[in-house]
């Protein structure tokens, strides 16, 4: 089966595509390389020996769009393009509006006019916004309290009525918690251009003495420790979900699914620090600092639906999560 992947060479998606090829699946990757490299379409070939087709372009090319579809016969497409900054949304709405949105309208348009209808979408937990329960199930509000995350629940609505009219689409729109590690060999993993603002690759790093020593971003919320709790998934298990769906909508005359992809378990702020220092033996230097705007006490995700629907759960644990991204950290320099 010809899969087209947008955002293949970014974090998750490089992932999914190392498992992707190992399940049989043609991979064709479009990318504008905005914040990913190149040179992980190399690592992807060296780890899975496989030849892949890569295009350097943009999501709001619907020309180009349908010129791979068509040269390449594909028959499903799994949607990671997009920008994700918090921040970043918040200081260039328009930015995000116009990238993941407008962009995402164009793929939608490029699919529909030349007949593909499966698709699996990149969302996210950002569009509950702030919990007014826990565990979060799907049924839960969505009510994003930043640009980047009502960028997410605009593509699901444009999804869902997408699906309301044309009912031979099969739409899997999966809403990520907190993805981390890396791939097991150690090739591949998260490496942000800029210095993280996300906690597990700014602990690494602290780890490989880049960053001098981690702030915590609050530590009165009302949890275990104080710091905040956060529902982290191993980046293999979340690939492991798309090939999940990918399968499931194989199996579908139509549907329309939201679904989570977490554990369901939270760890604080400090449990991740202590994880990571246990697992790899290494002291990771820490002060305290003020909260941080927008970020709550807790979220973790009610996986069950995900569970019974796809067949798949979450695999690996918070030590594998802090092993697997301190390997790939360490051996950056020598990949
Ligand atoms: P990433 O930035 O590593 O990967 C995104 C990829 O998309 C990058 O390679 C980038 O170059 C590419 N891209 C961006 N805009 C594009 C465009 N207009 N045209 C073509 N390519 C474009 O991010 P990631 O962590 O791999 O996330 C993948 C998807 O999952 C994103 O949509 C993100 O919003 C979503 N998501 C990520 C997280 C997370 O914590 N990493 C959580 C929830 C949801
Ligand atoms: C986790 C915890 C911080 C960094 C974000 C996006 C969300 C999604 C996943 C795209 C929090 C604390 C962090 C640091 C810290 N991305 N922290 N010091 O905020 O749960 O979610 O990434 O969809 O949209 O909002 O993840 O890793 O930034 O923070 O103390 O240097 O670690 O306060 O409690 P978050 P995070």
């Amino acid at each position: 089966m010809n899969i087209l992947v947008t955002g293949g060479l970014g974090y998750i998606g490089s992932h999914t595509i190392s498992i992707l090829i190992e399940s049989k699946y043609k991979v064709v990757i479009l990318d504008n390389l905005s914040n990913s490299s190149i040179t992980t379409l190399n690592k992807l070939k060296n780890i899975i020996n496989k030849e892949i087709n890569f295009i350097e372009g943009d999501i709001n090319n619907k020309g180009l769009l349908k010129e791979i579809i068509k040269k390449y016969k594909i028959e499903a497409v799994i949607h990671f393009a997009g920008l994700k900054s918090v921040n970043e949304s918040i200081e260039n709405p328009q930015l995000y509006y116009k990238n993941n949105v407008q962009g995402s309208l164009m793929l939608f348009e490029a699919m529909q006019e030349t007949g593909v209808t499966k698709l699996v979408f990149s969302s996210s937990a950002t569009v509950y916004g702030i919990p007014e329960y826990l565990p979060i199930d799907e049924a839960h509000p969505t009510k994003p309290i930043n640009p980047y995350g009502q960028t997410k629940l605009d593509i699901e609505n444009i999804l869902l009525d997408l699906s309301n009219t044309n009912p031979s689409w099969k739409i899997i729109s999966l809403r990520y918690f907190n993805p981390v590690g890396a791939h097991p060999s150690g090739k591949i993993g998260e490496d942000p251009n800029e210095i993280p603002n996300n906690l597990m690759p700014y602990i690494s790093k602290v780890a490989s003495k880049e960053l001098s020593k981690l702030k915590i971003f609050g530590d009165s919320y009302n949890t275990i420790d104080g710091t905040g709790v956060r529902d982290y998934i191993h980046v293999m298990d979340l690939a492991d979900g798309h090939l999940a769906s990918l399968e499931y909508i194989n199996d579908q005359f139509a549907c329309f699914e939201t679904l989570n992809l977490g554990t369901g378990n939270g760890y604080s702020v400090l449990q991740i620090l202590s994880a990571f220092e246990q697992t790899n033996n290494i002291q990771i230097p820490y002060e305290i600092c003020d909260p941080r705007p927008g970020d709550v006490d807790s979220c973790y995700a009610e996986i069950a639906k995900s569970i019974n629907l796809l067949d798949w759960s979450p695999k690996r644990g918070i030590m594998e999560m802090c092993k697997s991204a301190w390997d790939y950290e360490s051996k950056k320099k020598i990949n």
